[in-house]
């Protein structure tokens, strides 16, 4: 297809490399086939109000090493009003939009998924530090959180061992546990708890006891910010403890709080001092590392790719190592949960 007017628009929470995603999208549209390039402000927000800024390549000089997002990001829906999916449609036309490049995770994507039956030319990439979109093995941002959150389990083991001290470190996840797993076997963790596999406070704190035991007086908890104990009165407790009742527009809670839960009942039972760290946003913020900066140069120049092919309603992904093309209908809706295959063997034998 000839020369086209792309817009770009990074939804969500951000995470490192969308400022890459930019970069590429503007470069090699423009420098592959003279498109230029619109970039819509704080996701769905910008295109619902129409508020829009030229991308310029002369401009992108210094994005490729630059967190967060230079085009702002919300967690705007624009089903959650009656008129909204019709204006973003309209706002998009008069713009002369040919097509939208989005990038974001299983909201951002679900949205351009279902516009896209109402006749919107959408592409998708891959966003989220979570890892736990379908259709990708990997999103960009996972590999920088989890080297954020290595480097600080790195730094919790000196202070826990000095102390003799057990310290739980909260990392994101919300609703699955790939950045706790994978972080947890790169800083040597002794447990690692998910969303996915609900724990039991006394098996916890029985394995914690045997390791002191066997003459270890420090021990890290990592644990996913989903993660809860299986149904009884710890469940309730930990809910309590974890939820604020705060819900965004595509209605997921607001989590955070169960390091601290877990360090406090830690205590308790087993009478070892604990304290708690929670990495929250540090984990979404920063210069992305260059495994992530290439992956998100790669998703951005398939999805201009993907665009003058004419290949809508796609998302553009990693599969053995290949980028290719799934349908958005694949990869939104259903979240990619942990291969537990990374707990249960390759984290189990160095747990405990
Ligand atoms: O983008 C995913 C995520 O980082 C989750 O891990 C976390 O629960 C959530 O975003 C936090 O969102 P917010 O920045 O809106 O508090």
């Amino acid at each position: 297809m000839a020369c086209m007017r792309i817009g770009v628009l990074t939804g969500g929470g951000d995470c490192p490399g969308l400022n890459a995603v930019i970069r590429a999208v503007v470069v090699a549209g423009h420098r592959l086939h003279g498109d230029d390039t619109l970039g819509y402000l704080d996701g769905w927000r910008g295109v619902l109000e129409r508020r829009s800024v030229p991308l310029r390549p002369a401009r992108t000089g210094d994005l490729l090493a630059r967190g967060g997002t230079v085009l702002g990001s919300s967690r705007t829906n624009p089903f959650a009003t009656d008129d909204g999916p019709a204006r973003a449609l309209a706002n998009l036309a008069e713009d002369g939009v040919d097509a939208l490049v989005a990038v974001g995770g299983d909201d951002t994507l679900g949205v351009a998924q279902r516009l896209g039956a109402m006749g919107l030319r959408a592409v998708g990439v891959p966003k989220t530090i979570d890892n736990d979109l379908s259709g990708t093995e990997v999103t960009f941002g996972f590999h920088t959180a989890v080297q954020t959150a290595t480097e600080a389990i790195d730094r919790l083991q000196t202070t826990a061992e000095s102390h003799h001290r057990v310290i739980v470190c909260e990392v994101m996840g919300r609703h699955v546990g790939w950045i706790a797993t994978y972080a947890g076997i790169a800083g040597g963790a002794d447990e690692v708890l998910v969303p996915e596999v609900p724990f039991e406070m006394a098996s916890v704190c029985e394995r914690i006891t045997r390791r002191h035991e066997r003459g270890r007086y420090s021990s890290i908890v990592v644990v996913s910010e989903g993660a809860l104990p299986t149904e009884g009165p710890d469940l309730e407790a930990a809910r309590a403890a974890t939820t604020s009742g705060a819900v965004d527009q595509f209605g997921h809670a607001q989590l955070g709080g169960i390091g601290a839960w877990l360090a406090a009942e830690i205590e308790r039972r087993t009478g070892y001092e604990s304290r708690h760290t929670t990495l929250g946003h540090i984990q979404r913020g920063g210069s992305p590392t260059a495994y992530d900066r290439v992956l998100a140069t790669r998703f951005g120049v398939a999805a201009v790719e993907a665009v003058h092919d004419g290949d809508f309603g796609t998302m553009v992904a990693l599969q053995g190592g290949q980028i290719v093309r799934v349908p958005l209908a694949d990869a939104v809706g259903h979240p990619k949960t942990l291969d537990l295959a990374l707990l249960e063997e390759v984290a189990a034998p160095f747990l405990g």
